[in-house]
């Protein structure tokens, strides 16, 4: 059995470990510092995690797959930050403490979040320098930037934006939960697959896995920002209501939307069983995801 809460916080301290070797020398101190703030701010490194998690699966993984996962983290982050300025979801408080812009202001706020998007790829190419990387790197950055960019996140983003008020249908809903959220989960976890040098079976599979864990993950952060307590999460709860956004509880109900995430929960244990390899960890962190309470 897989100690997955220990198995959690070690490889969180190695993430953060990792994340902070990354900030800038010779950038302008409020840049630096900008981005020390958000990384020191924590999080609950879940993508990251799971890139690491997918390398072990497939059980070839190499030493510096943490690089891309700290990548991973760094397209995240950025998109956090971009997501509280008041020109989108206008929120003050992140990861328990004020957002980017409240403390730095908004222009230094948009470059932090340019600056973090940059260095990923950065550091993706720097991977790719490192003997037998190069093929990988190619794949790696055109999965996470396909993940990150219109088809994507950013599609979702803007999607997410232009529903709010709207009654959307069902489909329209999921649409942007797996564009916005799921989207980058997913490539957190082909990411590291690529790394490990996965076969295409397996990675069709950990694909299919990933986007169903990756809509529950945001269709649960729907649910926190009903059911869960502002300490717990934060951030702001009751947000989504007063922006009227267009969520899975929104529309069907909490009731709903959580039987929603248990069948994408087992959509995504259904993918796993047919990996041949050991899935056990994989299982164990999407049972994390879709159970949490954070
Ligand atoms: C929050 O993501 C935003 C979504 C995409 C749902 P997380 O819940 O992973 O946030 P952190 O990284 O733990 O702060
Ligand atoms: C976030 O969705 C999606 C992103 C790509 C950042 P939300 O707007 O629901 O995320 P929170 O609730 O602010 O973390
Ligand atoms: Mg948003
Ligand atoms: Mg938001
Ligand atoms: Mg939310």
């Amino acid at each position: 059995m897989i100690d997955i809460d220990a198995y959690l916080e070690s490889k969180r301290e190695l993430v953060n470990r990792s994340l902070f070797q990354f900030l800038p020398v010779g950038a302008p101190s409020v840049l630096t510092a900008a981005m020390r703030y958000n990384l020191e701010a924590g999080g609950k490194r879940l993508r990251p995690v799971l890139t690491l998690a997918t390398t072990e699966a497939i059980g070839a993984g190499n030493e510096s797959v943490i690089n891309i996962a700290c990548a991973v983290e760094m397209v995240h982050t950025y998109s956090l930050i971009h997501d509280d300025l008041p020109a989108m979801d206008d929120s003050d408080l992140r990861r328990g403490v004020p957002t980017c812009h409240k403390v730095y202001g908004e222009a230094v706020a948009v470059l932090t979040g340019d600056a973090f998007l940059t260095l990923a790829f950065d550091i993706i190419a720097r991977y790719g320098l490192i003997e037998g990387n190069a093929d990988k790197a190619v794949k790696i950055s055109a999965k996470l930037a396909e993940a990150a960019g219109t088809r994507g996140m950013i599609g979702g983003q803007v999607f997410d934006l232009l529903a709010e008020g709207k009654d959307l249908a069902l489909d329209d809903v999921e649409k942007i939960a797996s564009l916005k959220t799921g989207a980058l989960l997913k490539a957190a976890v082909t990411c590291g697959a690529i790394a490990a040098g996965a076969s295409k079976n397996q990675l069709k599979l950990l694909e299919e896995f990933a986007g169903s864990i990756g809509t529950a993950f945001q269709i649960i952060d729907d649910l926190l920002d009903y059911e869960g307590t502002c300490e717990e999460i934060g951030k702001p709860v009751g947000s989504d209501q007063a922006r009227l956004k267009a969520t899975y509880p929104a529309l069907l109900g909490i009731e709903k939307a959580r039987a929603k995430t248990e069948k994408l929960y087992h959509d995504a244990l259904e993918a796993l069983e047919k990996l041949d390899c050991p899935t056990e960890l994989l299982a164990a962190l999407a049972h994390k995801l879709v159970y949490r309470a954070n």
